[in-house]
């Protein structure tokens, strides 16, 4: 049986990467749907046209992680695809934010995913794909989202490195790096502080980046960025020194601020 297996399908990007892998024609016979939320996962598994199973869990507990490894097992299931995208962030400054969900962003991001991806691979073959969600905070470091873009860069740092292990197996990585994407990312994100505002004007639709994120699987490339700006970025990042682009983005924050203040005076 060859299943597709999806992260964070309760929302935002991994519900959309079902919804487009359930029209495109693969071969797969089975989805399965993961997160902590089953309401979503039951929601978006009955409209899938193909078979699916819903995984309530949290992919931070070893115990879940245990029995969906057995149910891989006991349905002798080959993984055709595996999708990372369960993850989280926490903006504000680090001295400020909240211990325990700066922790377990960490947890999310970066643990349950190596833990994932290396419990899956004895279930995939030459041909199997895997796509992590990284993200363009991978790029460069980020004040007043530190912590989050850290994970990001050992997201894609992990997902570029093991794509070179597996090449040779015929398994293929793409670590996906989107800037903003218009999904409820930002409701958990912006709850105790924010970032720069400015990013949010180069915002995009989750499809947009799904699409490209899958056409980039399929043509195997490592790393997918979607839109014209997060490119320009992209090359920002690796031209400019970073002291010299982080002094920047401390400026630009200072700047933001000082109108966002004004404004409310006036
Ligand atoms: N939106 C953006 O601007 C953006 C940009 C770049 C990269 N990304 C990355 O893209 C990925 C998807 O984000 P999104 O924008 O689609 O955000 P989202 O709509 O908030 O989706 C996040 C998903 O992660 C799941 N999740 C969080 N913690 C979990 C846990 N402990 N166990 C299981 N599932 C968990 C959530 O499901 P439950 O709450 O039901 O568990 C939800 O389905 C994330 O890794 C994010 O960092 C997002």
């Amino acid at each position: 049986m060859n299943v597709v297996v999806i992260t964070g399908a309760s929302s935002g990007m991994g519900r959309v990467f079902a919804e487009k892998l359930d029209r495109a024609f693969l071969g797969i016979d089975q989805f399965w749907l993961i997160a902590r939320r089953e309401e979503p996962l039951n929601r978006l598994s009955e409209k899938l046209a193909h078979d699916s199973r819903v995984f309530g869990m949290d992919v931070t507990s070893r115990e879940s992680m245990d029995k969906l490894e057995k149910a891989l097992r006991q349905s002798r299931a080959t993984v055709r695809i595996l999708i990372n995208c369960a993850g989280y962030g926490v903006m504000g400054p680090f001295s400020q934010a909240d211990r325990e969900r700066t922790l377990g962003m960490i947890r999310v991001n970066c643990e349950a995913l190596t833990d994932l991806t290396y419990r899956m691979l004895p279930f995939m073959k030459k041909g199997s794909r895997i796509i992590q969600l990284a993200s363009s905070a991978a790029f460069l470091p980020q004040p007043d989202f530190a912590v989050y873009a850290a994970s990001k860069a050992y997201v894609h740092s992990f997902s570029r490195a093991l794509g070179e292990e597996l090449r040779q197996k015929g398994i293929y990585v793409t670590s996906v790096c989107p800037g903003p994407v218009d999904t409820p990312f930002f409701q958990t994100a912006e709850r105790d502080g924010s970032t720069l505002a400015l990013k949010k004007w180069t915002m995009v639709p989750p499809e947009r980046v799904v699409e490209q994120a899958l056409r980039d699987s399929r043509n195997r490339r490592p790393v997918s960025v979607c839109s014209l700006p997060i490119r320009a970025f992209r090359g920002l990042a690796k031209a400019v020194p970073h002291s010299l682009l982080l002094r920047g983005t401390t400026v630009l924050k200072h700047l933001e601020d000082a109108v966002a203040a004004n404004n409310r005076k006036g």
